[in-house]
């Protein structure tokens, strides 16, 4: 890690903005000194000049209480109405909202006033459900339009919606419906992925079948779109056609007002134990730092641009930077349903040439994965269009920086890389085009009305040049509001640690350089960070004891080239299962029982099958060690251990 932070540290290329950029930039630096000299009254601003307020409010933070904020809350507002009935309101029905393009090749081109109907029908159906303000509804659903306007008409009656990756396992679908108490699930039959439909609604069959462990169901209807055209079963009075009810329901639906901190949305997270953590969000200081950074971090100008983000809606990416904040910001923007690859390397670019997609948001992994493909591929289509490119989910090394810039963007794009969380809603460091002198592998700046340090353990600034822990100093819009159900997991999580302080810890190790820039260093707890998703080590752990033949086993993760970090799993096997069975072919059928229990990306890149683990005199394992052996490493100190042997009898195993 050292050596790789000297290496970054000595990266002294940098990249002014071009002048013809500045000149119609929508981001200025006077941002930074409005909100420098009134930090509330400059998100109250924001808020009132990017949204519509049915009540203007007219108290911006409520931190009487910390750590629960609240923001805007004497004012209200529909948060659907915002990202749609108010465009076509303003004339812009026709403006293409969706540019849907399937993996097999179909597409869709959805205008506002297409989608506001659309939403319209769909919540007088959810209401026609029983579907209330407050309920909770979750959402498994593949990259198509009706997935955006699902959580858009959960949001217009001011129910919560829950959205959950199609790439999850069934276990882990049925907990977060469970722990959310959902009353309804949108899915679909299936969606296309690699060339091949790959089922959803058999997952949410067998999420929501009974286990005869007493456990009462609160789901109550199941909302089924066709997409995949897979054969599916049917349960009579709890499942419903899309294609049925919703063409056949009202277009007439008046939006009605919710305050401010109505909650909007619970999105589940890993955390540093094998529970998932249920990030909620509310609506009017969400939506006004998800408006607030699309427009200025991306330079968007919503009438000519078309903007492209690669996220799925399951991650927080998808909720924020493809849901609400384009839809917020009058966007014209491409939805795609399918994997980078199918039907070859090179998709994305011929979509890129395709639509003119103009700005470009997507993870370092993926560019890392096109950088192994060569320059040839996407040098092959016109992508003269573009002209932002962001980078979202991890540290971008430079030589990937420098590659996106110059490959995708002809030597001539601004790049943003965007530091956020799910728990932060929105960016929150990040490069102003047009304003800021850009660094590679530097996220940089805090974002104007954003405050942030970098600390030591003791909460003291760490001065320029250091490294220590990035910390939040002040609440911000889009913070979230709590953790679903456990107030006391939340502050313990991310308040405790600076209590005194009452600084916001997130997670993440950062250097300052000499300019005071922030270089952002990974985590600092036992989350790992696979291909921009966040994946606990705990729950990874707790998958692989649950299977037969594993008696312990601790997980870590490792660094690879592509995914950034991949997950690596040592695992101790039960005597009685060895005698009767012995190891052949286990750590092939460990791998794939992670991604069933949990789902494929959290599939172990390696499984090792050993005799021990390293653990302290207390009993707790020591990751540190096990990384240096997945990283093929001189292992580090041993001293601690109970038994200081057992590293080069681990070592030995693996090898
Ligand atoms: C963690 C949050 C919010 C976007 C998707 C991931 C890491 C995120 C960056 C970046 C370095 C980054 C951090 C953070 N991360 N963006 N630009 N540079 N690290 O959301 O699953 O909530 O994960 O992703 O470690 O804590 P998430």
């Amino acid at each position: 890690m050292s050596s790789q932070i000297d290496h970054l540290l000595n990266e002294t290329r940098r990249f002014a903005p071009s002048e013809e950029f500045a000149a119609s930039a929508v981001a200025t630096a006077e941002l930074y000194e409005q909100a420098e000299a009134d930090r509330e009254g400059f998100w109250a601003e924001q808020s009132r000049t990017l949204l519509h307020w049915e009540k203007p409010f007219t108290e911006v933070l409520d931190w009487s209480t910390p750590p629960f904020a609240k923001w805007f809350a004497d004012g209200e507002l529909n948060v659907a109405y915002n990202c749609l009935d108010r465009h076509v309101e303003a004339g812009n029905g026709d403006r293409v909202a969706l540019l849907w393009e399937g993996e097999p090749g179909d597409s869709r081109r959805v205008t506002y006033a297409e989608l506001t109907e659309e939403v319209k029908r769909l919540a007088n159906v959810l209401t026609g459900l029983g579907i209330e303000a407050g309920d909770r509804v979750a959402v498994y659903l593949p990259m198509i339009p009706e997935a955006i306007a699902s959580m858009l008409a959960v949001a217009r009656i001011g129910a919560i919606h829950s959205v959950v990756f199609g790439g999850f396992s069934a276990d882990s679908l049925r907990s977060r419906i469970d722990d959310a108490g959902a009353k309804l699930v949108i899915t679909a039959d299936g969606g296309y992925r690699k060339g091949k439909v790959s089922p959803l609604k058999p997952a949410v069959d067998q999420a929501l079948a009974d286990r005869g462990d007493g456990e009462q169901l609160t789901v109550e209807h199941v909302l089924v779109v066709r997409r995949g055209e897979n054969e599916v079963a049917w349960t009579e009075g709890r499942d419903l056609w899309w294609h049925d009810v919703v063409p056949a329901a009202s277009a007439e639906h008046t939006a009605q007002a919710f305050p401010a901190e109505n909650p909007l949305f619970i999105l589940y997270t890993s955390g540093t134990t094998g529970k998932p953590k249920g990030i909620l969000h509310t609506s009017g200081g969400y939506l006004t730092q998800a408006a607030f950074t699309h427009r200025n971090v991306f330079d968007l100008h919503p009438e000519s641009d078309v903007y492209w983000c690669t996220a799925d809606i399951g991650w927080i990416t998808g909720h924020t930077y493809v849901a609400y904040a384009p839809l917020a910001n009058g966007a014209t923007q491409v939805l795609y349903e399918g994997t980078p690859e199918f039907p070859q390397p090179g998709r994305w670019w011929e979509v890129i040439e395709k639509y003119g997609v103009t700005i470009f948001y997507t993870a370092p992994t993926a560019i890392r994965g096109f950088m192994k493909q060569g320059r040839q591929i996407p040098q092959r289509r016109d992508l003269s269009s573009l002209r932002v490119l962001g980078s979202v989910g991890e540290p971008i090394n430079p030589e990937a920086w420098i590659w996106y810039r110059e490959i995708i963007g002809a030597g001539r794009t601004p790049i943003v890389d965007t530091w956020w969380q799910t728990e932060t809603g929105a960016i929150m460091v990040s490069a102003l085009p047009g304003v800021t002198e850009t660094k590679p592998g530097s996220a940089q700046v805090a974002l104007p009305g954003i405050s942030l340090d970098v600390v030591d353990e003791k909460a003291r600034h760490v001065g320029h040049g250091n490294g220590g822990l990035l910390v939040v100093t002040e609440p911000w819009p889009s913070m979230l509001r709590g953790i679903w159900g456990d107030p006391e997991r939340y502050r313990e999580t991310y308040w405790d640690r600076f209590a005194d302080q009452g600084h916001y810890f997130a997670g993440d190790g950062a250097r300052l350089d000499e300019d005071g820039d922030i270089w952002l260093l990974g985590r600092v707890d036992d989350v790992m960070n696979i291909s921009g998703h966040r994946l606990s080590t705990a729950e990874i752990e707790s998958a692989l004891v649950a299977h037969e033949a594993t008696a312990e086993a601790a997980v870590v993760g490792a660094s690879d080239e592509t995914t950034g970090q991949a997950v690596v799993a040592f695992v101790i096997l039960k005597e009685s299962y060895l005698k009767l069975h012995g190891p052949d072919g286990l750590a092939q059928q460990l791998r794939a029982w992670v991604s069933e229990q949990i789902g494929p990306i959290a599939r172990p890149r390696d499984v090792y099958i050993v005799g021990e683990l390293p653990k302290t005199r207390s009993g707790k394992i020591m990751r540190r060690l096990l990384r240096d052996v997945a990283e093929g490493r001189e292992v580090g100190d041993t001293t601690t251990l109970a038994d200081t042997a057992v590293m080069s009898v681990i070592s030995a195993q693996v090898r």
